[in-house]
């Protein structure tokens, strides 16, 4: 089913209707609106990697949660156990949709958009901005913030109705919203920047090298590029794919995109 949740915030929880007055759930009712829910164990791990400021964190399994962090994450063990507070199942389950296996929840303050905005548009970019145009399926938007955050992608920037910052899309990348910056935005508004639009009627990729200040735009699961962002396109681009294939998965083509850019240059070291 196509989900575009155009303006949701994290207002989940079959609990989220009576608000307690002290106790965790408390501070979280406090926190809930001007926050993103981080839903799992490793989107609070990459939100604090990622300097994140997270008011509040729960979970119905404290000793679980730091022997995850010890085995995996040992370097914000000691913010997690600062963090996290211990909640009855229920209590924890009142506050998500959906329980996740490893019964953590956070929530995260959005960064804010003036400075998101500033850092997209701060010449002279590192890295290209990854535009989705008019993107319908929130968990290909999540993975593609995954991919981003991961190349070290200045910027994840859509059009049209979807909240990039919708939970669901939180839970897709992770987290790492935090690592990237992360806008919705007119194509009129774009940061400037060559745009590279990816269709499968453009020029092979295999003979460019996309510029670090590349704007890499992306079309719509349903429809392609848009008109709009077609007009403001510089160049089309194709990737490869034999004939009778119609087209590929949008997050897949936007990691094979990031992929041949890092070939040519771009992209953070290898530890
Ligand atoms: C699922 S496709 C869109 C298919 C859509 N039905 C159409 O008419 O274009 C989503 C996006 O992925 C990118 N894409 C998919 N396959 C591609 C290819 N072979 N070459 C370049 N871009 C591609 C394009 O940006 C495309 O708009």
């Amino acid at each position: 089913m196509t989900d575009s949740g155009s303006g949701s915030g994290p207002g989940f929880g079959p609990g989220s209707g009576s608000v307690p007055a002290s106790g965790p759930p408390a501070a979280w009712h406090r926190h809930v609106g001007r926050c993103v829910l981080l839903d799992g164990f490793h989107a609070l791990k990459h939100a604090l990697r990622f300097g994140a400021e997270v008011p509040v964190a729960v979970t119905s399994d404290r000793a679980g949660a730091l022997a995850l962090a010890d085995e995996l994450a040992p370097d914000v063990r000691e913010a997690l156990a600062g963090l996290l507070t211990e909640v009855p199942h229920a209590t924890y389950a009142s506050l998500v949709a959906r329980p996740h296996p490893t019964a953590v929840a956070a929530l995260a303050v959005r960064p804010s958009r003036a400075a998101g905005l500033e850092a997209l548009a701060r010449p002279p970019r590192s890295a290209p901005v990854v535009v989705l145009d008019q993107p319908r399926n929130l968990g290909n938007a999540g993975a593609v913030i995954r991919l981003a955050a991961g190349f070290g992608a200045t910027g994840v920037v859509t059009t049209g109705t979807l909240d990039p910052w919708h939970p669901t899309v939180v839970r897709g990348g992770a987290g790492l919203h935090f690592a990237t910056v992360v806008e919705r935005l007119e194509v009129a508004e774009l940061p400037p920047g060559p745009v590279f639009a990816l269709d499968p009627e453009g020029e092979d990729i295999r003979g460019l090298k996309l510029p670090d200040e590349a704007l890499l735009a992306f079309g719509s699961e349903r429809s392609g590029l848009s008109r709009e962002l077609r007009a403001r396109a510089d160049h089309l681009v194709a990737l490869p794919m034999r004939p009778q294939v119609s087209s590929y998965n949008l997050a897949t083509s936007v990691a094979m995109t990031l992929y041949h850019w890092s070939a040519g240059g771009g992209a953070p070291q290898m530890p």
